[in-house]
């Protein structure tokens, strides 16, 4: 059995405005998706979300990577075990974590010797397929780790901070938050697209303060793209209430993270203020995890059971 895992990830900024162009600064997180992987009679898919067999419905991602990496290698029978730290769309990625995991673990198995870069764009190609008008930031930094800007695919300094999330246990769509912003964008061009060049406005400002860990300066620039997100109907009362409750608890800076509408936000906190901002978020109704940058993207785990 061969087990490979990837990462979730935050946006700093970014989101929605990626999806046209714009720029955005994604930071992969120390929570995983682990894919396992053997050969086998049949195909079985195991998740929490049951047992199946190649299944669009219930196991979208992963079906559709079994049917993509045929393209590579001639797969009959493989069984396949999904545990996953990420909760399911929430904003963190789980989607493109559970894609690029089983991406590199068959790639293993059947030695079909992808590189990073044909990882990252199969992924993409996948996440495409699934949701539509996908960005390729998720796979991207999934594969990679590290923070990255999009769609420069430029390595920027690690995030020296601890880094919040706050799940509101809401769901939401991905497919549906991007599609009302499309809606809202063609329904005014001229008030939604300034909007979403400020947002990429930011990522590019925000470059070198990433380099110079002016963590503050970056605080005060997310905060402004919360207000964004907010603007174009991303957000939710679940979040604003998160949000708040983050800043409120000292937070450098607090907003969403993907696509809004429910799904989590994130926090950068200041090295001894994690915990209190962890139980504000707790105590506004929000599960709270403390995290931090990671600098490794996709990796083998092992190769043996
Ligand atoms: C979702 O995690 C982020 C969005 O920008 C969509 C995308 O980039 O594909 C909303």
């Amino acid at each position: 059995m061969i087990t490979c895992s990837a990462p979730g990830k935050v946006y700093l900024f970014g989101e929605h405005a990626v999806v046209y162009g714009e720029s955005a600064i994604c930071c992969a997180i120390e929570l995983r998706t682990k894919v396992s992987v053997e050969k086998s009679d049949e195909i079985i898919i195991e998740s929490v979300l049951g047992r199946t067999g190649l299944d669009h419905d219930n196991h979208p991602y992963v079906s559709y990577v079994i049917e993509k990496m045929r393209q590579f290698t001639d797969i009959q029978g493989v069984h396949i075990v999904i545990e996953s730290q990420l909760p399911v769309g929430s904003g963190l990625g789980s989607s493109a974590a559970v894609t690029v995991a089983s991406i590199q673990a068959l790639n293993h198995l059947y030695e079909c010797e992808l590189s990073l870069e044909d990882i990252a764009k199969t992924g993409h190609e996948i996440e495409r397929m699934v949701q539509g008008n996908a960005s390729p930031t998720d796979t991207y930094v999934s594969t990679m780790g590290g923070v990255v800007m999009i769609p420069q695919r430029k390595k920027l300094d690690l995030i020296n901070c601890p880094i919040v999330v706050g799940n509101t246990h809401k769901f939401s769509s991905t497919k549906e938050l991007v599609g009302n912003v499309a809606k809202l964008r063609s329904d005014f061009p001229s008030v939604v697209e300034p909007i979403l060049s400020n947002i990429g406005q930011m990522s590019i400002l925000a470059e070198r303060l990433v380099a110079e860990g002016d963590y503050e300066t970056i605080g005060k620039l997310m905060n402004i793209n919360q207000g964004l997100l907010d603007a174009i109907g991303v957000g939710s009362a679940e979040l604003s209430s998160l949000v708040y409750a983050a800043r409120g608890s000292g937070a450098i800076s607090a907003k969403i993270t993907g696509a809004g509408g429910g799904g989590c936000m994130v926090a950068l906190a200041r090295e001894n203020n994690a915990q209190d901002i962890a139980k504000a978020i707790e105590d506004t109704g929000g599960e709270a995890i403390i995290t931090k940058n990671t600098a490794e993207g996709v990796r083998l785990e092992s190769l043996h059971g």
